[in-house]
């Protein structure tokens, strides 16, 4: 393609692709497909290959982020970045306080009218300075010291919902400023899969979106899911200005800049104290993090009257909610061992309501988090918990800390046992990872309950009404140690259990016999192989078809599974090559499960696929394992007895009672020569 239409087609690409980013990102309401958003994007890609010249930086293709930096160039703001005055009065009191100052710096009477607010929330992230020349962005900044910020804009460009170029608006300059945060489903799916990949979690969503934007490496930012929203101006030339606060935000939002829905315009302090009620309510179902709501006189012209003391504006305040921090003491620091072996320190704590609940236990993440907070057994501590987080000790009170131990420590720094608290296997933490593990695997009573508990779940094995309860039950009194042991379990041993009717026994046997019929998927989902969540289960499910070539496969060939890389396909590997679970395996398919294959092609096309055959009798060359292997990649399944369902029965010498009954019944009997003849069919 000549260059002059290159340049015209890369236009209204780049035109079309951020009109669809905005409406998927900031408006949420994706305008196409996935496959046709990739579509343009990939040409739009290739004509910037063919064509270099025509890279402009407000491409969406430069969003992926470039090389990392030595280290972040300094910006001067050209208007400070001022913080707001914060009230600390919780209360109704707290709104009272400010509009009564307000009006007293106006010097309003009690006869004037209500002054008018604009008010918001106050997002817990990081504060930034999105300078945008002429409509594109050239330059986005931390707050720093207020005065000299550090240059961030490589990172910033990766957060998909900033514009790159405002929409229909292009004055010399625009300083837009706001807040860039991770929401806490967006920091749950993060956490998640770096779980998966054994890397380090992020602590909080606050640290996730400040070490995500002081990264020196753009494309470690580029993988955090970042948000921002707008809630003010730096410096503007060529703009005209609205006359209020709430016009500004609205203008913003008409030039593309995600501005949050959650804001209003009020009257005098008693529109402040409903927005603060209404927040309160509304908090927990917000999907981010707020630090409390932010109130700001909506004239600009009575802001610049009132003006500033000091580094705050007198004509805003941030108003907080009653803590979801309290203050306790630390009365033991136990350590939990999850299903993957993976140990975490967790404080006991004196109980204390915080947030709206009585907590009794704070997690402290791993040895590097205890050991950094520095959290000692009779220490005073600060817990917080935020919605539905797990409650966290953000810091100790070191001043609360008892004297004698201050002097002569009774209780030393945190540090991990080299052996797991449960089991005693030894505990092994690779260098790149925070988390330290107990090697024990199955042989960990910790893990086998784990293990079960998930073996159970509904997306697994999906046995209902096999809980925590139970589980621990079943494994402190020795009754089951691996998941084939429960398809052994009798209504006897089971009414035996503490508090178990003998209704409810069979009701949990019975849920048992149900999942013995499941999908090649949902059983490698089950097995709890590291690193092997329910996608990847599906997807080997799918590649492979059956549960021996996933078990055969070596990590090259599981890597040619989609999204499996080598960290993942090391797992499975390892997973197989412990001959303890390959028995658990054995044992589970002799106890009766079994499952309907993925169904590659292969399995398709074959005439036997989700035929049922019965094996009596001793082949001539086939053992009965090697028989059944070769039916099940077919998609065959093999029986246990004879019934009408059957369709072959295959027989060897000295068969007995089975073959008399397919006989009887009519079924189809083959012997070993014949089975091969069909199955190479
Ligand atoms: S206005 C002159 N509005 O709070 C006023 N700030 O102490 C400048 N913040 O680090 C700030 N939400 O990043 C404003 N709706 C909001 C805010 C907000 C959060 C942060 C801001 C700054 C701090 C100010």
């Amino acid at each position: 393609m000549h260059l002059q239409q290159a340049a015209a087609r890369a236009g209204v690409l780049r035109r079309e692709i951020e009109r669809h980013n905005h409406a998927y990102y900031v408006l949420d309401a994706p305008t196409i497909p996935d496959a046709e958003y990739d579509k343009l994007f990939c040409e739009l890609q290739a004509l910037e290959t063919e064509h270099p010249q025509l890279i402009s930086t407000d491409s969406p293709t430069q969003r992926v982020g470039g090389k990392p930096l030595p280290e972040f160039s300094p910006v001067r703001h050209a208007v400070p970045m001022l913080s707001i005055r914060t009230e600390t009065d919780t209360e109704p009191s707290g709104a009272r306080a400010f509009d009564t100052r307000v009006r007293r710096e106006l010097g309003l009477g009690e006869a004037d009218p209500a002054v008018e607010y604009a008010v918001e929330l106050k997002f817990d992230g990081l504060a930034i300075n999105l300078r945008y020349e002429h409509g594109v962005l050239v330059q986005a900044a931390t707050r720093g010291d207020g005065e000299t910020g550090e240059d961030v804009t490589q990172n910033i460009r990766t957060v998909h919902r900033i514009p790159l170029r405002l929409h229909g608006c292009a004055p010399p300059v625009l300083e837009v400023r706001g807040e860039v945060f991770m929401s806490r489903p967006d920091f749950e799916r993060y956490n998640a899969k770096q779980r998966a990949l054994g890397r380090a979690t992020l602590v909080n969503p606050r640290n996730g979106a400040a070490g995500s934007i002081r990264q020196l490496d753009p494309a470690m930012a580029a993988e955090r899911p970042l948000s921002f929203y707008a809630y003010g101006l730096g410096e503007v030339r060529g703009w005209d200005l609205p006359a209020t606060h709430s016009a500004v935000l609205d203008a913003l939002a008409g030039c593309g800049m995600p501005v949050c829905e959650h804001r209003a315009v009020v009257q005098g302090a008693d529109g402040l104290i409903a927005f603060h009620a209404r927040i309160r309510e509304a908090r927990d179902a917000l999907p981010f993090d707020i630090d409390g709501v932010v109130y700001k006189v909506n004239s600009l012209a009575l802001q610049q009257r009132l003006g500033f003391v000091t580094r705050e504006p007198r004509w805003a305040v941030a108003h907080k909610y009653p803590a979801e921090e309290a203050l306790t003491t630390v009365e033991a620091i136990e350590l939990q061992v999850g299903r993957t072996g993976a140990i975490t320190p967790v404080a006991r704590l004196a109980p204390v309501f915080v947030g709206g609940v009585t907590v009794t236990n704070a997690t402290l993440h791993n040895e590097g988090e205890a050991r950094r907070k520095d959290v000692r057994i009779g220490d005073t501590v600060i817990v917080r918990r935020a919605g539905d987080v797990i409650p966290e000790v953000v810091s100790v009170v070191i001043e609360r800390r008892p004297m004698k131990d201050l002097v002569h420590p009774l209780h030393p720094p945190f540090a991990l046992p080299k052996t797991c608290p449960v089991c005693r296997s030894a505990v092994e933490c690779p260098e790149d990872e925070a988390i330290a593990r107990c090697t024990g695997g199955l042989f960990c009573p910790a893990q086998r309950k784990g293990a079960l508990l998930h073996f159970a779940s509904r997306r697994a094995m999906d046995i209902e009404g096999l809980g925590d309860k139970l589980v621990d039950q079943l494994v402190d009194n020795a009754i089951v140690k691996t998941p084939a042991d429960l398809y052994k379990l009798g209504l006897l041993a089971m009414a035996n259990l503490e508090r178990m009717a003998e209704k409810s026994a069979a009701n949990i046997l019975a849920a048992i016999e149900k999942s013995k019929t499941t999908t090649l998927a949902r059983f490698i989902f089950a097995l709890g192989i590291r690193n092997v969540g329910e996608a990847t289960a599906k997807d080997l499910a799918r590649h492979f078809g059956n549960l021996d070539a996933v078990m055969d496969a070596d990590v090259d060939r599981l890597q040619q599974v989609p999204d499996v890389g080598p960290i993942v396909a090391a797992s499975i590997a390892r997973f197989f090559a412990e001959p303890h679970n390959v028995e658990v395996i054995e044992q589970l398919r002799a106890a009766g499960v079994s499952w309907s294959d993925g169904a590659p092609s292969a399995v398709a096309n074959s005439p036997i696929a989700g035929k049922t055959f019965v094996l009596t009798g001793t082949l001539p060359t086939l053992t009965r394992d090697e028989a059944k292997d070769m039916i099940e990649v077919l998609g065959g399944k093999v029986a246990g007895s004879v019934s009408k369902k059957t369709d072959y029965v295959v027989a060897g010498a000295e068969a007995g009672s089975k073959l008399d009954k397919a006989q009887a019944l009519g079924v189809t009997i083959l012997d070993e020569s014949q089975l091969r003849e069909l199955l190479e069919k």
